[in-house]
Parts: structure tokens; sequence; C-alpha cells
């Protein structure tokens, strides 16, 4: 069993993003520049965020944070958006999700020019993504795809059991994982309906664990040999930690792990992939790499 080390794939990348940032200011070009825009004060979403804002730091890219109380109206967030996507200065943005419910989050994100859609949620960029355009890849599932290229990990006609149909997660990644220019395997999803949820990861070369459930995946669900990627983070209380809670994954590690070939770890595995992937898609932004402004 070899363990996935997300950590430290992902500082190497963000190292070499770095040196190219360097070269290009020193060519006389412009520093990238990502804004991230936080409502309220959720612990998750501060954390996300401040760790967005050093990776940022550590890739030499300018960094603004633009934050709001919780009771921010649907009209001043879209007044943001728009400031954003005039602002020359700014390569890409992001706005951190989830939003208070009096938000409509769709509209939020829809609002954003899909030129600078870093974190690839506007439809332009997802329906891009859906038939193999270029354009910027949602975070997440392209971490996973670095991962399983950096361990040289074949996927190629291999069987991807995806657990999971969230916009940001599951259904990117079903369709990454499908594509001949991605991953060009042959994509199952299951969610919280499916009746053969069991029997589908059992025969699964690679599972793709993103359900939102602690411990889901147990040892009786994986085949000797398995690739398994963990996308959980879900908080648990513990309280022998300083903070209170540690994150838990969708998958129960320690029975699971020993069958595996591959295995991510939680926390380690893909959460320090995602950013690292907002990282590479606001160089690319930066570079106006797939879209002209
Ligand atoms: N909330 C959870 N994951 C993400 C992400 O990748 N981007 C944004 N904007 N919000 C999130």
């Amino acid at each position: 069993m070899q363990l996935i080390d997300g950590k430290a794939t992902a500082a190497a990348i963000k190292a070499e993003i770095a040196e190219e940032v360097k070269n290009i200011v020193a060519g006389g070009g412009k520093q990238p520049h990502l804004a991230a825009v936080l409502v309220g004060h959720d612990g998750g979403s501060e954390t996300y965020v401040r760790n967005k804002v050093i990776a940022c730091e550590q890739c030499g890219f300018k960094s603004t944070l633009i934050r709001y109380e919780d009771n921010v109206t649907e009209e001043e967030l879209l007044g943001c958006v728009d400031r954003l996507n005039r602002d020359e200065d700014v390569d890409g943005f992001i706005v951190q999700l989830p939003l208070p419910a009096h938000i409509d989050e769709q509209k939020i994100i829809e609002a954003i020019d899909y030129r600078k859609d870093v974190d690839g949620f506007h439809p332009i960029n997802v329906g891009r993504m859906a038939i193999g355009l270029p354009c910027f890849i949602s975070a997440t599932p392209l971490g996973i795809l670095t991962l399983l290229r950096r361990y040289d990990i074949r996927t190629s006609g291999k069987k991807c059991v995806i657990l999971g149909r969230s916009n940001i997660v599951g259904k990117p990644m079903a369709q990454l994982m499908m594509q001949k220019q991605y991953g060009d395997s042959t994509v199952t999803v299951c969610h919280s309906r499916s009746k053969t949820l069991k029997e589908e990861c059992r025969e699964a070369d690679i599972i793709i664990a993103a359900i939102g459930q602690p411990d889901f995946v147990t040892a009786d669900m994986v085949k000797e040999g398995a690739v398994v990627i963990d996308v959980g983070t879900t908080r648990v209380p513990d309280a022998s930690r300083k903070s209170g809670f540690r994150l838990n994954g969708d998958v129960k590690f320690d029975e699971v792990a020993p069958k595996c070939s591959f295995i991510t770890p939680v926390p380690g595995g893909v959460g320090p992939m995602t950013i690292c992937s907002l990282m590479k898609n606001t160089l690319a932004a930066g570079k106006k790499e797939y879209y002209r402004q």
C-alpha cells in the first residue's frame, strides 16, 4: 500500500508556481492577483479562506480578502461581484460557499465573469469542461486528477466508482474521469439512493468518495489492490484536540488502507490539493491561458 501525500505534492506544485511567477515578474509581467469574498464567520469557511490567502503568499500572488457580515444583502454582494469583474488588476476571484440562506448562491455564481471564475463554478466553465474545452476546472476534481497523474496511477479503461453527486465534486469528477483526455475510465456514480452502491464499490479499480459521511467506505466494500481517494472532511467533535474537533474522511482508513494499492489520508490528502489547484487556476487566469479579457 502506498500513501498518496497530498501535502507534499501540493507544496511541490506551489514551489513550481512560485518559480514561474518569479520569472513572469522578472520579465516585466503582471503578478497574478486572486480576490476572495467571505461572508459571515463560519469556522470551516474562515479556515479555507485563510489557507487560500497563505497559499497566495507561497505562490508569490497578490491576494485581496473582502469580508461581509451574515446580514449582507444579495444586492450588495452582486455589487461586489460586479466591481471585481471590472477590476483590471484582479485576475480571478472566488466567493466562498456556502452563503447565508437569504442569498441565491446560483445567482451570485452566474454573476461572476466566467473568465475570472477560478473556482470553475460558472455554467460556462462547467459546460466547457463537460465537452472537453479549455476552461477553469473546479479545484477539488483538478487536485484529484493531478494526484493520480503525479503518482503515475493508470486510469485508462479502469472501472471508477464515484460516491456523491455534488456540483463541486461528484458531477465534475465523473465528467473528467470519463473523458479521454483526463481519466479515460468507465465511470459509475453512486449516491444516497443507489441500491447497488456496495456491489459497485467492490468491483471498482478506483473509488472516489465524496459523500460527506465519516467512515462510510468500509473494508468489505473495497477490492484488493484498489485505489481509494477520500474527499471527505467532516468535522467531528474530539475533546483531545485544542480546536475541539478533528477532520474525518469518508473512508474507514485503518481497515481499508491495507487492501489498497494507493490511498489518500485525511487530512493531508485531497484537501491541500484543492487549494493548490485554485492557485494553478489563478496562475492560468493571470496568464490569460484560457480566455482573453
Ligand atoms: N466551499 C467549499 N469548497 C469550496 C470551493 O472550492 N470554493 C468555494 N468558493 N467555496 C467552497
